[in-house]
């Protein structure tokens, strides 16, 4: 595995044929697959993938693939024998077995790849699957290295025709790109502050082990970017796509405080605060000592997020993919009718004793599945709908999507591949979000503000001298 993480020379000199690191830096990517690639898989109506890393996530996403019809699972690898098998039976398509993902990118009968491996291994099977000509879906977060983030971007214009998605299923909610459609219209005025949390009780325990056992992975820095990579990312992510922009800069605090004696060497509870432009800003909160999260009434514990606006707010919750899918509130603004020079009375009332806002109700999001079709719905339907809307109205239920957005991220995946089609969380909104870990975590160790146009020269030193290295082979 040593010789497959770091930068190889072979990608020093693509990066270095590319725009420059600099450059690269705001450009877009170019993964719209073109048409040559379109007529390959014309004939076909699936997409033929390998999924290589059938942990924890990779057989998850195998359950959701199961239903999923525009592909056809013909292989998977992983290092575990055990977990192989387990999800061979998961999947049930019979798909070949490997213990070495180069093997499985060399078969001829796989069309992407669908890439669940720990974090720091996900650049370089990422890497390894375009060179091999594959359509790629990585989980998130997409790199772990700022000279990842150069590399992969420099990779790009080489693979303009293969589809590179990241496993940012939030994309893919129909809740989430209501809100967002709710934030373009103007609906909740303007959109200022992000608040986003993600909350646990006990958090992430040590397996037997410690370091030497791999699936403790996420708890070592050496492999993970802890809190900040594993649950930060998807909510980052959300606001940088709410705002319309990425970070300015990050500051924050990260304690190892309550999981101290097992070895990790990552925080066990991280406090962030991301500023956007025009003092916009995003705070992320991850504690392991309790998994209340107070959004939607207290009735999805753990995550969520708040998108707060002069003229609204909306609380949004992704569901556990399980057993609750995404949901979320809609609170509208009482909108001051004048702003007038403060009196005695005014500031009296200002004062902290008191609330200037009366109790507010959510409002559901109606999706236009919830609405009744005079024409097209069957009497059972139309009434069962109009019940259900009742119920939604008087705050008895709260609506909820009625697809997993993971299951909509993957058939997405193998349609884009299928026809050239441009994912929703391409490789720019990937390395927008890892760039925002890592840069998140240097601000927690260094204890400073962060500013984003750093990542232009994190990491160059590694391509440098991988640079020099190269010219002497060559000299
Ligand atoms: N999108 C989401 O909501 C979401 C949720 C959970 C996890 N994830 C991501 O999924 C990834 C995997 O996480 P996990 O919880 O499944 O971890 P895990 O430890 O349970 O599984 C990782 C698997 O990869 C295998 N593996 C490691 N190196 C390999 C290699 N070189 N070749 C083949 N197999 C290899 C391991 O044997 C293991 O089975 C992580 O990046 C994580 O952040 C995403």
């Amino acid at each position: 595995m040593a010789q497959n993480d770091d930068l190889t020379r072979r990608d020093v000199m693509k990066l270095a044929g590319a725009a420059g690191i600099t450059a690269a830096a705001v450009t877009t990517a170019a993964t719209v697959a073109g048409p040559g690639f379109v007529k390959a898989h014309a004939q076909s109506n699936q997409i033929r993938y390998g999924l290589i890393g059938t942990g924890s996530r990779g057989t998850y996403l195998l359950s959701r693939l199961a239903k999923i019809d525009n592909g056809h699972c013909a292989a998977l690898c992983d290092l575990d024998a055990n977990s192989l098998d387990k999800a061979a039976s998961v999947i049930g398509t019979n798909p070949k077995k490997y213990n070495d993902y180069r093997e499985l990118l060399a078969d001829k009968n796989v069309d992407a790849a669908i890439v669940a491996v720990p974090l720091y291994e996900h650049f370089p099977v990422t890497r390894d699957a375009l060179q091999a000509g594959k359509h790629v879906f990585c989980e998130k977060s997409l790199v772990f290295k700022p000279e990842e983030v150069h590399a992969l971007r420099g990779l790009a214009p080489q693979h303009g025709k293969q589809v590179l998605q990241v496993g940012l299923q939030r994309r893919y909610s129909h809740y989430f790109q209501a809100t967002r459609q709710m934030v373009e219209k103007g609906i909740l005025g303007d959109v200022t502050h992000i608040h986003a949390m993600w909350h646990r009780n006990p958090g992430w325990v040590m397996r037997p082990g410690g370091k030497s056992n791999p699936r403790n992975w996420r708890l070592f820095r050496e492999f993970s970017g802890g809190l900040t990579a594993e649950l930060a990312s998807h909510q980052v992510d959300v606001a940088d796509w709410m705002f319309g922009a990425q970070p300015e800069f990050v500051m924050g605090l990260g304690g190892l405080d309550t999981w101290k004696n097992d070895g990790r060497d990552i925080f066990d509870n991280i406090q962030l605060i991301f500023q956007y432009p025009g003092g916009r800003k995003m705070t992320f909160s991850a504690i392991s000592t309790n998994s209340h999260c107070p959004f939607l009434g207290a009735s999805r514990p753990e995550f969520g997020i708040c998108i707060m606006g002069t003229a609204g707010a909306v609380e949004i919750n992704i569901g556990d993919g399980q057993k609750t899918l995404p949901t979320a509130l809609w609170y509208r603004e009482p909108r001051p009718t004048s702003i007038s020079p403060a009196t005695e009375k005014t500031i009296t009332e200002a004062g902290a004793t008191f609330a200037l806002a009366g109790p507010r109700k959510g409002l559901p999001i109606r999706m236009p599945q919830y609405e009744v079709d005079k024409d097209n719905d069957s009497f059972i339907t139309r009434e069962l709908k109009y019940a259900r809307l009742w119920l939604y109205q008087k705050g008895v239920m709260i609506p909820e999507e009625d697809v997993n957005p993971v299951d909509t991220e993957l058939q997405s995946f193998f349609h884009d591949s299928m026809t050239g089609g441009h994912p929703k969380a391409d490789m720019e909104v990937g390395l927008a979000d890892s760039t925002a870990v890592i840069l998140a975590n240097v601000a927690m160790d260094e204890n400073r503000r962060v500013y984003f146009n750093e990542i232009q020269n994190l990491g160059k030193d590694k391509v440098n001298d991988a640079l020099k290295e190269e010219a002497k082979h060559t000299a």
